[in-house]
């Protein structure tokens, strides 16, 4: 009988992740246009335009439909004025593609928009899975004050369209801090799709 082969994908260990085949980071200077207030953009450009923000480890066989990117998202915890730190944000561009996230740690919301609008969001805690559903916009805020970390799963003939968000002005709303905790505020520059 022949020997069984070792199976392929990520390894999370007490000293990082393993069996990776990609891994791309967002510093500060790479989020520009992002946040509503451009002068505390600015302001902290000034003192830490290569801090990264967020960064991601991803297992990526291939892109063939029906394959599975798997991948583990770290966003750092802070603000850019009132609104907490986020990731870019993306429609798939293959609009019926979905995906889920495990929350593995922090606090945070996945903050998803219909084509025509609609908010919909999904706090993020240690053991929650948020889903995606088809034709939805995303993107992973960071409302705590440690990491929040991610696993993510979705088909890897997806593709990612960043272009949505920025044709629209932003989300149609921000995720702004009150109170210790956050809300949502309407973003008075949003463009209806
Ligand atoms: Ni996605």
């Amino acid at each position: 009988m022949s020997e069984p082969l070792p199976g392929p994908g990520l390894v999370i260990t007490p000293e990082g992740l393993r069996g990776r085949t990609g891994r791309y980071e967002k510093r500060l200077s790479d989020l520009d246009g992002l946040f509503a207030d451009a002068e505390a953009f600015a302001a902290r450009l000034e003192r830490e335009a290569d801090r990264v923000i967020y960064h991601v480890d991803e297992f990526r066989p291939s892109t063939e439909t029906g394959d599975l990117i798997t991948g583990i998202s770290t966003l750092s915890p802070g603000r850019v004025g009132a609104e907490f730190h986020m990731t870019r944000g993306h429609i798939h561009a293959k609009h019926d593609r979905t995906e889920i996230y495990h929350c593995l740690s922090g606090h945070g919301l996945m903050l998803m928009e219909t084509l025509d609008g609609q908010t919909v969001v999904t706090e993020l805690r240690p053991g929650v899975v948020a889903y995606v559903p088809p034709v939805h916009i995303h993107r992973s805020v960071n409302v705590g004050d440690e990491d929040l970390v991610t696993l993510f799963c979705y088909p890897a003939d997806a593709g990612q369209d960043y272009e949505i968000i920025a044709r629209s002005r932003g989300m149609r709303h921000h995720v702004v801090a009150e109170a210790g905790g956050w809300r949502l505020e309407e973003n008075p520059g949003y463009v209806p799709r």
